[in-house]
């Protein structure tokens, strides 16, 4: 839960797709990993089942006033992985991240067009409950940035806003969130002192704990360890890698070597266009397209 749902999101300008009837429902992260698909293909009995993709884009745009950001981008983001997203910097990346919980639309003169979807609904379709799809859709920012309130009550503010009013269920969920952000053994008996005492580290691992608390689907996350230090670095990026059992994670970086070691998948972007996509160690050992080689070899940003 990141965005003050009180904010009234600026109007977006949409510009005008055919209507398709929406996908299957969203129905909440299936905690036992991709289903198999109902009716195999003939032969197909001992393939892998598809992974199931939890996020897509479809040929999305997204204008700031008249400067065009993201350019025709088509992405599938699968569901338990770690999705990286590397480029210069400008290319778009933390825009992209925004658009999947539309916290895009908290700017003014911001317009889309193209598809987005979460678990093959359409994101950006009138009906959509922008503060549920900000619940599925959890965000972790570059500088942590918790509320000047308790441990206890970062973690709970969430639930609290979705009603949850029980001290019991409060504080079974506060701690069942700060143990998935590998926090609880550190703030366990402090979870009454602001948050603000926390090391650099301790409150990203906190935001996290706060995303997670309102049981998100997905986990966006901008450069989450650029501010801090190896050793914090070294703890967020583990656990993304232990999160993906539960969680999509959609991570930002800068740091090529951090992708690497995260992420299933790496996307390249440059000057908001998506340039290509592919399995994190192919991408790094046998990029496809020219663009993508000059970059990771230092050519350029
Ligand atoms: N709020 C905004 N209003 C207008 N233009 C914006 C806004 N945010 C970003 N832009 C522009 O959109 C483009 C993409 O910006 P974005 O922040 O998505 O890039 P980025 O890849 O995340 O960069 P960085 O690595 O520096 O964080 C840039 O040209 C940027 O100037
Ligand atoms: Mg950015």
């Amino acid at each position: 839960m990141v965005a003050d749902p009180s904010v009234k999101p600026s109007p977006t300008i949409r510009t005008e797709l055919p209507s398709r009837p929406a996908g299957p429902s969203g129905d909440g992260e299936d905690r036992r990993g991709p289903a198999a698909p109902a009716t195999p293909e003939p032969g197909a009995m001992h393939a892998a089942p598809a992974p199931q993709i939890r996020l897509r884009t479809h040929a999305f745009d997204l204008f700031y006033g008249a400067h065009q950001a993201l350019k025709a981008v088509t992405l599938e983001v699968p569901s338990h992985s770690v999705t990286a997203i590397i480029g210069p910097s400008g290319c778009g990346k933390s825009t992209l991240l925004r658009a999947f919980n539309r916290m895009n639309d908290l700017i003014p003169g911001v317009r889309v067009g193209g598809r987005v979807e979460l678990s093959g609904n359409d994101v950006y379709a009138p009906a959509t409950d922008v503060v549920e799809l900000r619940r599925r859709v959890g965000m972790v920012f570059q500088r942590p940035n918790p509320f000047p309130k308790s441990i206890f009550d970062n973690v709970a503010f969430g639930l609290r806003l979705l009603g949850v009013r029980d001290r019991g269920e409060l504080e079974a969920r506060v701690e069942q969130s700060l143990r998935r952000a590998a926090l609880w053994d550190e703030v366990r008996d402090r979870l009454g002192r602001s948050a603000l005492a926390l090391s650099g580290g301790q409150q990203q691992r906190l935001c996290i704990a706060r995303a997670l608390a309102v049981e998100p689907e997905v986990l966006l996350m901008d450069e989450p360890a650029s501010a801090l230090d190896p050793t914090a670095t070294a703890r967020i990026e583990e656990l993304a890698l232990e999160l993906k059992a539960r969680y999509t994670i959609l991570v930002v970086t800068h740091n090529m070597q951090q992708a690497a070691r995260i992420s299933d998948l790496t996307a390249f972007m440059l000057q908001g266009e998506l340039i290509e996509v592919g399995e994190t160690r192919a991408l790094f050992t046998r990029p496809r397209q020219k663009l993508t080689e000059d970059y990771i070899t230092g050519r350029f940003g």
